[in-house]
């Protein structure tokens, strides 16, 4: 991992020398370049490289660069990926066998930045179905579909091109599955953040959600503690965090390019949680950014760091080619923020294809709304620097920037959103 920008950060002294190296130069003037690109309200933006300095004395947080140590170079062109494949066990056990798989999965990610998970019949099932209802779905009207959004929650029917990537449209058409809530909950009742029941358009499409995240919460689990051997940590260290997680799906449906006058799917971005498993029909036109040697990766847990847009048009990425009854797997910010960069979140964008329509679902697992995420004691900065946010309101404000326009969002900063969540997040640490 590379921690020279610790330096450059905490001894300011050093930026003299620290400077005159033309790689650091030339990061600084990507960093410049990059954050220059990005259109949100809180994102930095700096002309010169002396104003990109004073931002990053501001920054109480070292940024995060792929390690000068990945395993792999690559030529920067557009290739169709060759991602691994992993059968997970059933059960998952301190044993060698789990403690290598584990490892195997993480330089997997280290290296490709994706892997693919093979289905189990059951979960073959029950993704078939909940592709099934989402077709279903999509088949209704505009009107009908747009009654589907909750006040409370970030759960519900998104219109296509409602939802922007660093200030350009998105084509995607998407029904966001969040943690069903019931109204009497006290939770809802307290109006605590993006609590409340999910505006399902009928039964059938709920059981077919409900049975899909259940089986696919299984893997996920499966996964972090596979991850967590892989990291040398405790087995649950990692699937701790995410009992009674904030574990949520995005029901995805892309147009074909002729019935839209959006250009893509969705514009390059990393996502906010902790791992996304995400199941697709054979259509395809997702791609992903693997780690590249040195690159910068923003923290988007940060105000004023955004991966919206970067390297949009920069090779390298990688065309991630369906594969029937595979999940394909990839590390979200949290694990960025976790392990300080050692697993860095992986970019990703969507495309459309020219003639036929796209499904998928992504679904995130994710650590309990309620807890506090901060960086592994074994990856953390020596100078005790390290990254830590709120779970919950670290969601509630990646949507919040997602969704400006939303009815949620506007119920958030009505009821006094952020400030009077401090005292929300207290009574629920009570609980
Ligand atoms: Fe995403």
């Amino acid at each position: 991992m590379v921690f020279e920008h610790n330096l450059f950060f905490c001894f300011p002294i050093f930026l003299d020398v620290l400077i005159s190296s033309t790689n650091m130069l030339q990061r600084i003037q990507n960093r410049v370049f990059l954050t220059g690109r990005a259109r949100f309200s809180t994102a930095v933006v700096v002309e010169s490289v002396s104003d990109a300095m004073k931002q990053a004395r501001k920054n109480p947080y070292p940024y995060i660069y792929c390690s000068d140590e990945s395993e792999k170079e690559y030529k920067y062109a557009t290739k169709k990926g060759n991602f691994q494949t992993f059968t997970l066990p059933r059960v998952i056990e301190h044993s060698a066998h789990c403690v290598e798989l584990g490892k195997e999965i993480v330089r997997a990610f280290r290296t490709d930045g994706l892997l693919q998970i093979n289905m189990e019949d059951s979960m073959k099932e029950s993704a078939e179905k909940a592709l099934a209802a989402n077709r279903e779905y999509c088949k209704m009207s505009l009107d009908i579909k747009s009654k589907h959004v909750s006040p409370s929650t970030f759960s519900g029917y998104i219109r296509s091109g409602e939802e922007q990537t660093d200030g350009e449209q998105d084509a995607s058409e998407i029904f966001t599955v969040t943690p069903d809530i019931p109204s009497d909950d006290w939770r809802v009742q307290s109006k605590m953040p993006c609590h409340g029941p999910v505006p399902w358009p009928n039964d059938h499409y709920k059981d077919s959600m409900k049975n899909y995240m259940t089986e696919i919460g299984k893997v996920g689990d499966n996964m972090t503690k596979l991850i967590s051997l892989g990291l040398g940590l405790e087995m649950d260290a990692i699937a701790k965090l995410c009992s009674d997680g904030w574990h949520h799906m995005r029901v995805l449906h892309f147009p074909p390019q002729k019935a839209t006058k959006i250009e893509r799917g969705i514009g390059s971005h990393t996502d906010y949680g902790l791992l996304v498993l995400a199941a697709q029909d054979d259509v395809g036109a997702l791609y992903i950014r693997p780690p590249v040697k040195g690159e910068l990766r923003l923290n988007n847990w940060l105000d004023g760091h955004s991966m919206a847009g970067m390297y949009e048009s920069e090779d390298p990425w990688t065309y991630v080619t369906p594969v029937p009854n595979v999940l394909t797997c990839f590390p979200g910010d949290m694990f960025q923020l976790l392990t300080n960069g050692y697993l860095v979140s992986t970019p990703h964008k969507v495309g459309l294809n020219a003639t036929r329509e796209r499904f998928a679902l992504a679904y995130f697992h994710e650590p309990k709304f309620s807890s506090s995420i901060r960086t592994l004691p074994q990856f953390s900065n020596p100078d005790g620097k390290d990254h830590a946010i709120h779970y919950g309101k670290h969601f509630t404000n990646m949507f919040m920037r997602c969704y400006p326009n939303r009815i949620t969002t506007k119920n958030l900063v009505e009821n006094g959103y952020p400030a009077k969540f401090d005292s929300i997040i207290e009574k629920l640490s009570q609980a």
